[in-house]
């Protein structure tokens, strides 16, 4: 079973992302507390697509499609962490001399890892209040890749604007 437009929130809720287990059939993802796996063959290595736990893990994929099937996303991606998660997407994202518009509430690690660790790369920020997309609009340069923002911020609770893809592009 997985995320479908036709399904009702709860419905994908419950039911997205979860698949039986091929083994036992269980309705419920397992918990998976392997880091390495078997390797049969190169083939059904890339069938199944597992081989260590911190790239790959099925009760992680399994909330990874739940996630994306209730935000309505392209994909998911889950850490153990916050900070890697901020710090993994920023640095996959941008390289040096690249500009990043954040969040004016943006988590305090988030504005620290930015501020203090990767502007010694020549990251460049720009923090606005991504509550009004005219902010963020006005904030682009030629050099933007990438618009960051945690909704709803800690500890304001302030929201960030949900359409700007709509509305900036
Ligand atoms: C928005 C936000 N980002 C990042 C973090 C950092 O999370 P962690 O302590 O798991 O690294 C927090 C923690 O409260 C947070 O609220």
């Amino acid at each position: 079973m997985s995320g479908n437009d036709n399904q009702h929130f709860k419905t994908r809720e419950v039911r997205a992302g979860v698949r039986p287990d091929p083994v036992t059939g269980a309705i419920l993802t397992p918990i998976y507390q392997t880091t390495t796996y078997v390797q049969e063959s190169v083939d059904q290595y890339l069938e199944k697509g597992y081989s260590y736990s911190r790239s790959g893990n099925p009760t992680v994929s399994a909330l990874e499609a739940k996630i994306t099937a209730l935000e309505g996303g392209a994909g998911s991606l889950c850490f153990a962490t916050g900070m890697a998660a901020t710090s993994c997407t920023i640095m996959g994202m941008v390289g040096s001399s690249d500009h990043v518009i954040l969040s004016d509430v943006v988590y305090g690690g988030t504005h620290r890892v930015t501020t203090k660790v990767l502007n010694r790369w020549g990251l460049e920020c720009s923090f606005v209040d991504t509550a009004d997309p005219q902010n963020v609009a006005n904030a682009i340069r030629d050099n933007t890749k990438l618009i960051f923002t945690e909704t709803p911020a800690n500890p304001t609770l302030k929201l960030a604007f949900r359409t700007w893809s709509t509305t900036l592009s």
